[in-house]
Formats: C-alpha cells, structure tokens, sequence
C-alpha cells in the first residue's frame, strides 16, 4: 500500500536512455511516486520516453504521472536518480568511463542547484563509486543524502547465483558484494548465510565454487553487454526498490556505495536505507583478507579520483 507521502513525492530521472527509462518502468509498474520526471538534453528521445512511459501508466493500476521536467525543478524532488553517462564499450571497464561521465555529471548536477534540502541523490551512472563521490562534492548535499547503487546489484546476482547452487529461494540468502562495483569487488564469504545459517554448514565445498561463483557474479554484467550491448533490467530493479527504501522510509539494509570515513572513498558496505538516504552502515567485521581486499578495492578508487581531480 503506498504511503501518502510517497503519493505527493517526485522522482527525477536524469538521462533517459536505456537504463533511465527502465528505472521509470520499473517505478510505474511498482509505484512509490506521485510524479515521475524526466530530464535529458536531448529532449526528442525525453519526450518520446515520457510519452511511451505515460502509456504505461492509463491501464489504471498505477497512480504514478510522468512527465518531462527541466534540471530546476529536478533539483527539487524528493530523490534524484542520475542515470546520465556513457555505457561501456566492449573491453572497457567501467572506470574506463572515469573522464567522459565526471564532465556529464558535472553538466547534470549545476544546473539542478541549489537541491532541495532534503533531496537523495541516488548515483547510478558509473563509474559509480568515483561519481558518487563527486556528486556529493558537486551538490554540496551532506554525505549521507549522496549514495550509489553500488554492489546491491552485485550482491543480487550472487545471491541468484547461489540460489540457483543451494536449491534454496535467493530471498533467504543473505551474502554481500562489497567494494568497487566493479573489478576489486569481494564476497563477503565470513558473513554470508542460508535461513540465517553460516553458508558452510548448509553447502559443501564441492557444491559451491567460492571463487569460481565471485568470478562469475563479477563477470555478469559483461557477460550480458557483451550479447546485449548493455544492462538494464537488473539495475532498474534495483534502483526502483532504493526509491522505495528511500520513500517510504523502510530502514532496509543494502550494500550500496556511500562515504566510508575509515577508508577515505566511497564504496559499498551494508547500510540502513530511509527518508534521510544513509541512515547508518552497518559495521561489518571482516576477516583478514577480506579487509585486505576491502583496502585494495579503497585504493584504487583513490587513485581514479586522483587522476580525475588533477
Ligand atoms: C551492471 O553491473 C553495467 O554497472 C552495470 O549491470
């Protein structure tokens, strides 16, 4: 049942192409927002996405509007979801895209300020660790309205991976992506769970591949690009269900990249999602290696920084 307040509330999709417009689908088919408004530059394709989206949305289960919208009024929804950046070409990564979406970023973010006081900017564009750093810098929202996607959508494809080993429903394992969405992510193997049991006392060694099924997850989204040329539905997914975190104030915990103090970057670590965005991280005790690779994973964020901010 939506809450009132999620009725009147407004979420801005910025960049509305195939990932953006997903994430509105997704968001009309599962409503949690009054308005739904689109923003791109290139207002043929935003009108022709607010015009195809509408269509969805007169079949009468869904009380959701949407519309097109400029970056001012953008700036002043409840959550803002910035999309806009180049997708990766085959063979590069996704840091590869470091240079060409800091400059989109930063042409999607001026133009919005000053943001609502209250506004979530939810970074789904990548590389999305690096950009949500910056975006928060840009906006000059406080750190914990600013966060990413993150490894939520990582996380989810192991635990569909696991399913699919175990017999059991992904809904009742509970196992974390951490890190970089992207290269240097680890499993959280020390913390990952079947019906709240320690993974190894549900499935042996030979039924689960630890290494083989972290390479996998990792590997996934390539894997589709490379058939598909992009994802999208597994992050429209994902990026839906954060809006609902967000506005209907659920207090879910998600693995999603946001301002680690201890590490000095932003990266994905469980944390309690509400109304206010980052309503805590969890503080997750990793074993030694884990937080090794954790380090390693902080490091070479710091180092694209580095080089974007020179
Ligand atoms: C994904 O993991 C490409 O970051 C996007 O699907």
């Amino acid at each position: 049942m939506q809450s009132n307040a999620a009725l009147t509330s407004k979420i801005a999709v910025i960049g509305t192409g195939e990932v953006g417009s997903t994430i509105a689908y997704s968001l009309i088919l599962n409503p949690v927002a009054g308005d739904i408004l689109l923003v791109d530059p290139k207002t043929d394709v935003r009108d022709a996405q607010a015009m195809d989206l509408s269509d969805a949305t007169y079949h009468g289960n869904t009380s959701t509007h949407v519309r097109t919208a400029e970056p001012k009024e953008a700036g002043q929804a409840d959550i803002i979801v910035i999309t806009a950046g180049a997708a990766q070409k085959e063979g590069e990564s996704r840091t590869d895209l470091i240079g060409r979406n800091l400059k989109i970023l930063s042409s999607a973010i001026e133009p919005m300020k000053p943001f609502r006081e209250d506004a979530i900017l939810l970074l789904v564009a990548n590389p999305v660790d690096p950009l949500t750093y910056f975006a928060q810098k840009m906006s000059g929202l406080p750190k914990t309205q600013v966060f990413g996607s993150g490894t939520f959508l990582d996380s989810a494809r192991l635990r569909g991976i696991l399913a699919e080993r175990s017999g059991v429903a992904a809904s009742s394992i509970d196992a974390y992506v951490l890190g970089e969405h992207g290269d240097s992510q680890l499993v959280a193997w020390s913390h990952a769970s079947i019906g709240g049991v320690p993974i190894d006392q549900v499935v042996s060694g030979e039924q689960i591949d630890k290494n083989g099924i972290a390479e996998e997850t990792k590997k996934k989204a390539a894997a589709i690009s490379q058939a598909k040329g992009a994802t999208a539905y597994g992050i429209g997914g994902v990026a839906a269900s954060l809006c609902k975190s967000i506005l209907f104030d659920q207090r879910n915990i998600r693995p999603v990249s946001h301002w680690q103090e201890d590490l000095g970057v932003c990266l994905s670590m469980p944390a309690v999602i509400g109304r206010e965005g980052i309503v805590r991280t969890i503080p997750m005790k990793l074993n030694d290696e884990e937080r090794k690779n954790l380090e390693g994973s902080a490091s070479s964020m710091k180092e694209i920084i580095q080089e974007a901010e020179k």
